[in-house]
């Protein structure tokens, strides 16, 4: 499959998607609320999640408009977990545009994620299958494992002990989980075999895993315009992140004193005067030490090595067209800004 080809067909996957959900938006009191709620499903976005669930349905030999409710499910499930986690990592920008909470309240941010959460549903229960009651089940220890990663995620903040693996395990939950159960929604919509089912589960949890390495990443080298979120947002919270704590178990003498202090940054708060020009000063210095400590480097590595494992377990699949998009995809994302 060529580049061009792959571009054309996500392209046109994502517009039935933001079509989609365009068309689940009404004028309702109160305004404020629904407002909010349509800030966020037309805001844009990769739609990855809503395409993952389509193209593993289309993998199985299944049908992508059977499978259309459920990934509005999925992305709007994913939607309201963004409004309430930017809430949670006192994040300004999304997207390129104020977060809900910052162009609204703190309330209608809650509110509108709650609303989301709840639509999620209603779209999900849409979906017309013989074992309806299985797909519900899925979807809703997702969402609880989301919260317990979202939890952990916060959780470690405040630890010292944290891990790599302590990491992954509160990745695959925040991140993966959605995005393997997106893979495995579709699959079971499309009709797959219990093989095939597992096997789409699986190619998800590792391009979750992929996924959320990149994003923290992003988070450090990437282009605030591009990826539409405050670089350095990570480090100013203290994220417990694959580069931070590589950094800081490879950090000599005075670099070791400079992570520490990152690491304490939610148990001993920086002084309250520190000014934009300190924490834009900060973010350079901990990417360079990132950078001088070959951490950059490893990340892309391990972003590859899970998109390989990722990419692999397609490969017993049917060689369809939709195989070859998933592959294309995960391929894809290893080079993405946004
Ligand atoms: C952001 O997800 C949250 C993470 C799990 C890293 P996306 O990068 O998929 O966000 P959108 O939907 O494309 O904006
Ligand atoms: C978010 O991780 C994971 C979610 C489940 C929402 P991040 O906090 O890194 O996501 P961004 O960078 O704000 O999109
Ligand atoms: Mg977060
Ligand atoms: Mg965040
Ligand atoms: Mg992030």
């Amino acid at each position: 499959m060529t580049e061009e080809h792959f571009r054309r067909r996500y392209f046109r996957l994502r517009t039935r998607v933001d079509r989609y959900l365009a068309s689940l938006i009404t004028e309702r009191t109160p305004r404020q609320l629904h407002e909010a709620c349509a800030y966020v499903l037309t805001g844009g976005g990769k739609r990855l999640r809503a395409a993952l669930v389509l193209l593993a349905a289309e993998a199985v030999g299944g049908s992508t408009a059977k499978a259309l409710p459920a990934g509005a499910a999925v992305e709007i499930m994913h939607n309201f977990t963004l409004v309430h986690d930017d809430i949670m990592d006192h994040a300004r920008t999304r997207r390129g545009r104020p977060t809900v909470h910052v162009r609204w309240d703190l309330n209608t941010a809650l509110l509108a994620g709650d609303t989301l959460l709840a639509v999620a549903y209603e779209q999900l229960l849409k979906t017309a299958v013989e074992d309806q009651e299985a797909l519900l089940r899925l979807f809703t220890r997702s969402v609880i494992g989301v919260c317990e990663g979202q939890a952990f995620d916060l959780e470690f903040e405040r630890r010292n002990d944290i891990t790599v693996d302590d990491y992954f395990a509160m990745i695959d939950l925040k991140t993966g989980l959605l995005i393997s159960v997106a893979a495995e929604l579709g699959a079971r919509i499309g009709g797959g075999s219990v093989r095939d089912v597992n096997r789409l589960s699986t190619f998800g949890r590792y391009l979750g895993r992929a996924f959320q390495l990149q994003d923290d990443l992003l988070d450090v080298v990437g282009d605030e315009k591009r990826f539409g979120k405050t670089i350095g947002g990570d480090i100013l919270e203290g994220k417990r992140t694959f580069l931070l704590l590589t950094a800081r178990e490879r950090a000599r003498k005075s670099d070791k004193v400079l992570l520490d202090r990152v690491l304490r940054r939610k148990t001993i708060p920086p002084a309250r005067t520190e000014s934009p020009a300190q924490r834009r000063e900060l973010i350079a210095t901990v990417r360079s030490l990132y950078d001088a400590y070959g951490v950059i480097r490893d990340t892309e590595a391990a972003v590859m090595r899970h998109t390989r494992r990722a990419t692999g377990s397609l490969d017993t699949l049917p060689r369809t067209p939709a195989r070859e998009m998933l592959h294309a995809l995960a391929r894809t994302l290893v080079h993405r800004e946004t």
